[in-house]
């Protein structure tokens, strides 16, 4: 067994130290898929691996078919009943918008369970006749399809061993948002020219995802437009859900890119890799300072304890109890609209695509834009940046503002079916319902 894995060690490994070949990096490089951080336990938080388990698994049958009606209620109703309220209320402690979609980036580093599983498995969600939203004529018929989500092969079989969720990121702060979680992953995302990252026409913005198995991309509900024209390659799959979540990912992406070309001045005798991993190391290092003692701080108005050293028995896997329930969170801060301001802080119109001019980004209308007439150059992401700086979330309580919640409302002709069950689905006992989906729906 430890002779196996120093083989595969060398042969992982031995890509980057070809023998004899002259080696640029002196030091040894992080790998993508977050294997072998643990030197004990090789697969912990590496791509792939499961989700841990805070409390036993509740399955229908032990093992892995969901909980559902009559035994749960129905998810659209409690989803409803829970997080119905006021909008405007605004955050308690001051968190601001951008507090809030950073906090998404910071998730969608460290955990993705929304890759469909394989074969598929389908739920329907059976939404109660009258529906405002989506059963408007009471035909009673009406569910939303649900897919369940990728679990690890290993688990599943039998009530000692029940389906276990797996994770398609690595579960370390290690900025795969940014790169990607895999080898050819961030292959994918690289110019190979600089230490780039690659920039579509305009430098100051990634390329389009042209490589439809990497990036998620769903179709705009608000005009149905669809494919990748228009969505960015990003190291996270679901980085274009919305243009304030686009908007870190471009940040993260203008931000290696600067460091590239510095080091690049610094060091002209230094070629792609070098600048591209040294570029990498020093984005991921500002990345992890910003997160664990700037922004997490302040978010949980707590000092994280002070760093002893490295812990190599403390387990790093992502529990689902803790996935669902910071989504959840984080979703109760969203608001209705988005403000844009300018670089002396006046707010700036926003151009809708009926070349009418509005006060903010409708948060409903945002979901998987493409091409957004107001969000054209890096200026323009800048001055949604500062908005989201200057914007105070809404309140850290059970309300989700109806954007997020899919309800009627005739400000928003077209809105995204956002309200399941995700912890029935994933076995977990005792949890609110998300508000994710990984379909969207029109509005009939
Ligand atoms: C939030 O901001 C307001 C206005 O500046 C201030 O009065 C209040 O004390 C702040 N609250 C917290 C918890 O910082
Ligand atoms: C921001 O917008 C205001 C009003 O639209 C304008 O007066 C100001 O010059 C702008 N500032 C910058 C830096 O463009
Ligand atoms: C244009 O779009 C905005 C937001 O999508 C909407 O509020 C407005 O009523 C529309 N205006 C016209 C003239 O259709």
């Amino acid at each position: 067994m430890g002779f196996c894995l120093a083989l595969a060690w060398t042969l992982l490994v031995g890509a980057w130290t070809p023998l004899g070949a002259q080696n640029p990096i002196s030091w040894e490089v992080q790998r993508f898929d977050g294997w072998y951080n643990n030197l004990m336990e090789h697969r912990w938080g590496s791509k792939g691996s499961r989700l841990q388990r805070l409390v036993p698994a509740s399955y229908a049958d032990g093992v892995y078919q969901p909980l559902g009606e009559p035994h749960l209620p129905n998810p659209r109703d409690l989803s409803n009943t829970i997080s119905r309220g006021p909008a405007g209320l605004a955050s308690l402690r001051n968190r601001t918008v951008l507090g809030v979609f950073f906090g998404y980036h910071v998730l969608s580093d460290l955990v993705s369970v929304e890759t469909p599983g394989c074969p598929a498995e389908f739920l329907n969600i059976r939404i109660p006749p009258g529906d405002p939203m989506f059963d408007p004529d009471q035909h009673g018929d009406v569910v939303l399809p649900f897919q369940r989500s990728r679990w690890d092969p290993e688990t599943g079989r039998s009530p000692s061993n029940p389906r276990d969720p797996a994770n398609q990121v690595t579960g370390w702060l290690d900025g795969s948002a940014i790169y990607g979680s895999s080898h050819s992953w961030s292959d994918a995302l690289r110019s190979f020219s600089g230490g780039q990252l690659a920039s579509g026409p305009d430098p100051a913005f990634p390329r389009d995802s042209q490589n439809p198995l990497l990036m998620w991309a769903a179709p705009d509900p608000a005009t149905g437009q669809n494919g990748p024209r228009g969505l960015y390659a990003f190291g996270a799959e679901r980085g274009n859900r919305e243009p304030f979540l686009q908007a870190l990912g471009l940040l993260w992406f203008r931000y290696h890119n600067l460091w590239a070309q510095r080091l690049a001045r610094q060091h002209p005798d230094w070629e792609d890799e070098e600048l591209f991993q040294h570029a990498r190391k020093r984005v991921i290092a500002t990345y992890q300072n910003i997160a664990v003692y700037e922004w997490l701080p302040s978010f949980l108005q707590k000092t994280p304890p002070e760093y002893t050293g490295y812990r190599p028995f403390l387990d790093p896997s992502i529990s689902s109890e803790f996935v669902a329930a910071s989504e959840q969170f984080l979703s109760t801060m969203v608001p209705p609209g988005v403000y844009m301001r300018n670089a002396s802080c006046h707010f700036q119109g926003v151009i809708n695509r009926n070349s009418s001019v509005s006060r903010a980004l409708r948060v409903c209308n945002s979901y998987w834009s493409r091409e957004h007439p107001s969000l054209q150059s890096a200026e323009d992401v800048d001055a949604l940046l500062l908005g989201m700086a200057s914007q105070i979330a809404e309140r850290e309580d059970h309300v989700l503002v109806e954007d997020v919640r899919g309800t009627g409302g005739h400000s928003c002709p077209v809105q995204p079916g956002l309200i399941l069950a995700r912890a029935a689905p994933w076995g977990t006992p005792g949890e609110p319902p998300g508000p994710w989906t990984s379909v969207q729906h029109h509005r009939p």
